[in-house]
């Protein structure tokens, strides 16, 4: 069958705000020009980011009301830890609120001042976490067009054999920061090997491990026919442990964890967890969300939700592409990216040509995206002269897991090729206030 379709019917609806145009360009005003600034409730379709945005199962949502909220040894953590051994064979799991709590607590237990972290790419919390405790996140990005998620293992192996004090290794699956493309076993297997050889841990930051199995059955051929489930695991399988945004493919609102087979390390990280998150046994979650979490973790993996994604990601960034739209291919699963600085060639990268298309999308029709570029990894000169911009110029539109239909997106490529038709005179924008760090986050913006 040549089309695909939502491997689910809908149960339960929400309905969305439209707006008119003078209402928007309103809310962009008042906003800054900042669309995390915007409330959702002048957001007619929400692409900025697929954390905690999914729409559970009706098993989910049964599973909420079997929580229980005791506060030591709860029957949801005994299931919740069920379902995360099952599926990594780590048998140590500490859950946590999210993703970057668990990368809080992992790297205080491996890193000092000073020390190394290296990975395919840290993510922007994962980096402040590591340069939270004084030490430096080196990322080293491969050039693998297929999985483009991998770790330069030459530059691994160089810097270990440089005797860079290498406190973990961190292969980010998939690689959010490059286009969400995954990482293949080889690249895994070549990373440990030099682990191995330097005595140094790797861990999986594994907020989007179901769709990088996914991936790796599309595209590798030793893996065709296998099930995402046993790519999962065998992933897995070459790491110590992982922290995880649970936000993402745990398919609930809120939740993350740290999974590890070692018993000291997973005894330490329990130590700090109490200080910030609670009892080892909830780390910051209700009960009910860990057996909603369980339940998610067993559905991520089925095959056609899957290729569903992978197929949706896919037919959308084709739809863009029609729309006019410079988009980066191949496609992953959790998001479609686009060259904002290529559509816009008129500005200069310093006049934020990912936030100026995101606002004339949102004006456009509602639509809210997330711009990565010169104003999220942007360096900003401590002697006041322009920024040092960022290597690209991305726009991001992130597919919430199981809300939005095709009809969804096809509006919101409708309102990309408006855009796109009248690139040319699309303003560029200035920063006129903004915070010290995670500036994209605040800052306030107008068009110039
Ligand atoms: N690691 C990766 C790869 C992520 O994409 C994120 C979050 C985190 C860690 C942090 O997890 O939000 O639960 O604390 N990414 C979201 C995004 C915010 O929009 O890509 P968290």
């Amino acid at each position: 069958m040549p089309t695909f379709m939502e491997p689910f019917r809908i149960k339960s609806v929400e309905p969305i705000p439209f707006l008119t145009r003078a209402e928007r360009e309103e809310s962009l005003r008042a906003s800054g020009y900042n669309l995390f600034r915007i409330d959702a409730d002048r957001i007619t379709v929400d692409l900025l980011t697929d954390s905690g945005t999914g729409a559970m199962s009706a098993a989910q949502w049964s599973a909420l009301l079997n929580g229980d909220e005791s506060y030591a040894g709860a029957r949801s953590f005994r299931r919740f830890e069920r379902v995360v051994t099952e599926l990594t064979g780590y048998p140590e799991v500490i859950p946590v609120h999210q993703g970057r709590a668990a990368e809080r607590i992992l790297f205080s237990c491996l890193l000092g001042p000073n020390w190394v972290s290296v990975s395919n790419t840290h993510f922007d919390t994962t980096r402040a976490n590591v340069e939270a405790i004084g030490a430096r996140a080196v990322d080293l990005p491969g050039l693998d067009s297929e999985f483009g998620g991998d770790l330069d293992v030459a530059a691994l192996r160089q810097l270990l054999e440089d005797g860079a004090a290498v406190g973990c290794v961190v292969l980010t699956i998939t690689n959010n920061a490059s286009g969400g493309q995954p990482v293949s076993i080889a690249n895994a297997r070549a990373v440990r090997e030099l682990c191995d050889l330097h005595g140094v841990p790797l861990f999986l930051d594994a907020a989007r491990f179901a769709e990088n199995a996914y991936l790796i059955v599309e595209r590798d051929p030793a893996y065709h026919g296998v099930s995402p489930r046993e790519v999962a695991r065998e992933l897995f399988a070459i790491a110590d442990g992982c922290c995880a945004s649970l936000k993402k493919d745990g398919i609930a609102n809120i939740g993350g964890m740290i999974a590890l087979h070692d018993k000291e390390l997973a005894a330490k990280c329990r130590d700090k967890l109490i200080i910030s998150e609670g009892y080892s046994t909830y780390g910051g979650l209700a009960g009910r969300d860990l057996d909603a979490l369980a339940q998610g973790l067993l559905e991520v993996t089925d095959l056609d939700y899957l290729r569903y994604r992978a197929e949706s990601a896919r037919w959308f960034a084709d739809e863009l592409a029609k729309a006019g739209l410079p988009v980066l291919r191949p496609t992953g699963c959790h998001a479609v990216y686009v060259d904002a600085a290529e559509l816009l060639p008129h500005l200069s990268l310093q006049e934020l040509p990912a936030n100026a298309l995101a606002c004339a999308l949102y004006a456009e029709g509602g639509v809210r995206t997330s711009d990565l570029g010169t104003l999220c990894f942007g360096r900003v000169d401590p002697n006041g002269g322009p920024d040092e911009p960022a290597p690209r110029e991305l726009l991001r539109f992130a597919l919430p897991r199981r809300v939005y239909t095709r009809n969804h997106l096809e509006y919101v490529a409708e309102a990309a090729a408006a855009v796109a038709a009248r690139a040319e005179s699309i303003p560029g924008m200035r920063i006129v206030e903004q915070p010290a760090m995670l500036r994209h986050f605040t800052s306030r913006l107008e068009p110039l």
